[in-house]
């Protein structure tokens, strides 16, 4: 068999060089030794986005955006969708392994009595103005977390890594609910310890003046499944933000408001909000050919948002296992009108050539709003309802660094193309 390397001669020299091979990539570090003489700095290897460059090896989530496949911990998510809970695939995504009945059940009590935030938060996001965006609540409440929990900063103790991961996904959604209630200027609804974690996030979303909130189990479990497809997807960006702040041995509330903060961004997280704006843009089918045609022409940069994927360049499995759970909670909740713009939307884009050629294909994102939006909630939510499952895999991608041997303190180099050498002029002689 053909030994595991490149031979690589620099023809500025003609020095030859054997690089190896591993996991399918080479190290980037194994070509600073191509140098054209002692001067040299030596290579660099190039790549304005990551969109060819490994930074970490992981054994969290694997994606082959080819065939469209996604694995937690190897197991596939449609599976994990079909017949886990969110909690239970919380603990294969943070541990590695699914939970006996004994783990689970401590596991899912460990959370549930980390739901309560202390009464500080609420006077925290009182301070935000009626109008909000709840992302913009999301990233700063999380991030004053630090300051209440001092000893996260501890991050080389892996005991303070599972408390704070517990308290992270414990917290998260009561953050995330009050935020939501603060933009309606609805009274802040505290946690219900009989509830599942959708559950009760449902409680503490929705609950108005009854004694207790009963949710309805057609909408707890769509909520627990999205949570399932929301989880994690390997190096993200913001899963990349995360470890990149993590990487300096920052708490990991801090690293937690950088990831949400990544996340925010209308070609990731923020993609579920922006789809349910593009559909009611849209407004009708017939509007539809001259939309695409807009796209196609990249006019004003518009784009067909829950479309495409750096990864995925084939249907994203999680954006299938949502379509098929709208027509179920269309059930109950009665059928989103927009879902005739984005079937025929996507029906149209499939068979373009435009998308067809550039591998576009409706990510997690195209139909998930059509969900969130048919349960009541405001566009505005749909990135924070995407923050709230993330926060596992932020978690466990987090906690994987501090095991790996390899890493340490990100930071990368730059081409610098800027200029050199100059002298102060001074204001006399400026024009
Ligand atoms: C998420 O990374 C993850 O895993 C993210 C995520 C996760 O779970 O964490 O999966 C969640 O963020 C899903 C993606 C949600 N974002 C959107 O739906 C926004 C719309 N899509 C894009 O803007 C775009 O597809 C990205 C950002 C998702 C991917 O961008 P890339 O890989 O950088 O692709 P690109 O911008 O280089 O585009 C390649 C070509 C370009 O055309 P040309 O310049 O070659 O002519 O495809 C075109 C782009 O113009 N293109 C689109 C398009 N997406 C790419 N054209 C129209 N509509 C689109 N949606």
């Amino acid at each position: 068999m053909s030994k595991e390397s490149l031979s690589i001669t620099d023809n500025r020299t003609g020095k030859s060089y054997e690089i190896d091979i591993k996991d399918g990539a080479i190290r980037a570090m194994d070509i600073r030794q191509i140098a054209i003489d002692e001067d040299d700095f030596g290579l660099l290897s190039y790549d304005p986005s990551l969109g060819n460059t490994a930074t970490v090896t992981s054994s969290v989530s694997f994606i082959d955006g080819d065939k469209g496949i996604l694995e937690y911990r190897g197991y596939p998510i449609e599976q994990l969708a079909e017949k886990g809970t969110f909690l239970e695939t919380a603990y294969l995504l943070v541990h590695g392994e699914l939970p006996n009945k004994d783990q689970l059940e401590n596991w899912e009590t460990d959370i549930t009595h980390r739901t309560m935030v202390l009464e500080n938060v609420k006077k925290f996001m009182e301070g935000f103005r009626y109008d909000a965006h709840p992302m913009g609540m999301l990233v700063s409440t999380v991030g004053a977390l630090s300051t209440f929990y001092p000893e996260a900063k501890n991050v080389q103790d892996e005991s303070v890594r599972l408390e704070q991961t517990i308290r992270a996904i414990g917290k998260v959604g009561t953050i995330a609910a009050w935020a939501y209630r603060h933009t309606l200027g609805y009274p802040y609804i505290y946690p219900d310890n009989d509830l599942s974690y959708s559950g009760n996030l449902l409680n503490m979303l929705f609950r108005m003046v009854e004694d207790k909130y009963i949710p309805n189990p057609v909408i707890e479990r769509a909520m627990d499944v999205l949570f399932i497809l929301h989880a994690d997807h390997e190096q993200n960006a913001s899963a990349n933000t995360m470890r990149a702040i993590g990487s300096s041995l920052a708490d990991p509330y801090s690293a937690l408001a950088g990831a949400i903060g990544s996340l925010y961004g209308p070609l990731h997280g923020g993609a579920n909000e922006a789809v349910i704006r593009m559909l009611e843009e849209i407004e009708s089918v017939d509007n539809i050919p001259k939309f695409i045609e807009n796209v196609k022409s990249g006019a004003d940069g518009v784009r067909l948002m829950g479309f495409g994927h750096r990864v995925y360049k084939n249907y994203d499995p999680r954006a299938r296992l949502v379509k098929e759970m709208a027509d179920k909670v269309f059930e109950v909740t009665g059928r989103n009108p927009l879902l005739d713009i984005a079937l025929e939307l996507e029906r149209i884009a499939l068979e373009d050539e435009y998308f067809i050629e550039r591998k576009l294909y409706p990510n997690v994102d195209f139909y998930s709003g059509l969900i969130y939006q048919a349960m009541g909630f405001p566009v505005e939510i749909f990135p924070v309802l995407f923050a709230i499952p993330r926060t596992v895999g932020w978690m466990a991608q987090w906690s994987e660094a501090f095991g790996d041997r390899e890493q340490r303190i990100v930071r990368p180099r730059q081409l610098y193309v800027g200029e050199r050498q100059r002298d102060y002029v001074s204001m006399k002689d400026r024009s």
